[in-house]
């Protein structure tokens, strides 16, 4: 099978590629990225050079350059977006052009040639739930973003739908709760955490601290979607979310500092998010009963993991700090193209 996926050289997107290339090795990846901030080849280096294995520097916006891999491909996998809730909160345009419109370009070029979509989705696009309640979001809860990026995402969902309804087009949605694992951009809570602690460097933490998350890890996320494009029913939509119950980021960076053996006075209260929703936690019970999906990783276990993971590659999160992992990019597609 030739999967395109975009977005590959992100966080959820290599850790796929690396998922699948462990479960799948002999189909074919091509990897389409624009290498924005998010995008990092070094995720992926162990790839270069194998022959099932592509990657093409381009936007998914352009009908120039989707068109034909669309055509050519088997499947797409869509994980290309602009993904931070806070960057989204400076500036938006680039959450509307890529999320947006870049999905309805990629919806356009999977119509045109008939093919199999997945399109990887948020559970913030159902916006927030109470504290102290046993509610969850599922697969029928009513889209209520409140962010530009969620409400971004929630435009790139509703297309999908309407090309499942409106063109007979062969696509299916997972919404996912938050991810963490290996080659996350330190920006987001936990490796933003773990590599401050590092450093011994203070922990930001917005408002209270008593916002809470479904934290799922990335390889049980990637699992699902594995699960989903072999037993996924056709337009159907699938919630991921993962074992916790509900903890706050106060309990999350709490756990982090017991890890490190730190001190919590590298506790720094900071001005609250904008629009911050308070608790999400997703109901997965409908993925178990048709995918045979549940999570695997327990979260205590594989936070220790996780840490242990940024400790042991400390290089790849400070050349990305320094802004050095840019330059990575730039030196070997360099060489490759003259090559
Ligand atoms: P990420 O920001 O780490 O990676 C996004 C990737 O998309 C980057 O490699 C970036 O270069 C690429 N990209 C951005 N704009 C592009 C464009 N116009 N054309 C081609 N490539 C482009 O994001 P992530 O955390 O890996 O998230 C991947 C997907 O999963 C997103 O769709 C996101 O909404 C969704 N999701 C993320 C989480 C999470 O906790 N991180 C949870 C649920 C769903
Ligand atoms: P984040 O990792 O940005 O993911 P999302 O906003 O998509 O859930 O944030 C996770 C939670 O952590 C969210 O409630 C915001 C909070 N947060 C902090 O308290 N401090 C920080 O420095 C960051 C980046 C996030």
């Amino acid at each position: 099978m030739k999967l395109l996926v975009t977005g590959g050289a992100g966080f959820i997107g290599s850790n796929f590629i690396h998922y699948w290339f462990k479960h799948h090795p002999n189909d074919e990846i091509w990897n389409l990225d624009k290498l924005t901030y998010a995008g990092n080849l070094e995720n992926l280096k162990e790839f270069t050079g194998r022959p099932n294995y592509k990657f093409i520097l381009g936007d998914i916006i352009s009908a120039d350059v989707t068109m034909p891999l669309v055509r050519d491909c088997d499947v797409v996998v869509h994980f290309a977006a602009e993904s931070h809730v806070d960057r989204s909160i400076m500036g938006d345009i680039d959450f509307i052009k890529t999320n947006v419109l870049g999905t309805q370009v990629l919806l356009n070029a999977a119509k045109e040639y008939d093919k199999r979509f997945h399109h990887i989705s948020t559970d913030e696009v159902f916006g927030q739930l109470p504290l102290n309640t046993k509610e969850k979001f599922n697969e029928s809860s009513p889209y209520n973003p409140r962010s530009p990026y969620s409400a971004a995402k929630a435009g790139s969902d509703h297309l999908v739908r309407a090309y499942i309804h409106t063109h007979g087009l062969a696509a299916t949605i997972s919404n996912a709760s938050n991810n963490f694992g290996p080659y996350q951009f330190p920006e987001k809570l936990i490796p933003l955490a773990i590599t401050n602690l590092l450093v011994g460097k203070s922990v930001p933490v917005y408002g209270d601290g008593l916002y809470v998350r479904d934290w799922v890890y990335v390889e049980d996320h990637c699992r699902a979607i594995d699960l989903i494009l072999e037993k996924g029913e056709i337009g159907q939509t699938y919630c991921i979310g993962g074992m916790t119950k509900d903890i706050s980021n106060l309990e999350v960076i709490r756990k982090i500092i017991k890890i490190l053996g730190q001190d919590e006075s590298l506790i720094e209260y900071v001005k609250d998010r904008p629009g911050h929703d308070r608790r999400y936690a997703l109901d997965w019970s409908k993925a178990k009963k048709e995918l045979g999906y549940q999570p695997e990783h327990d979260f205590e276990d594989y936070l220790e993991k996780t840490v242990l993971w940024y400790q042991q590659n400390q290089s790849w999160w400070q050349r990305i700090k320094s802004g050095e992992y840019q330059q990575y990019y730039q030196k070997n597609y360099e060489l490759r193209s003259r090559n």
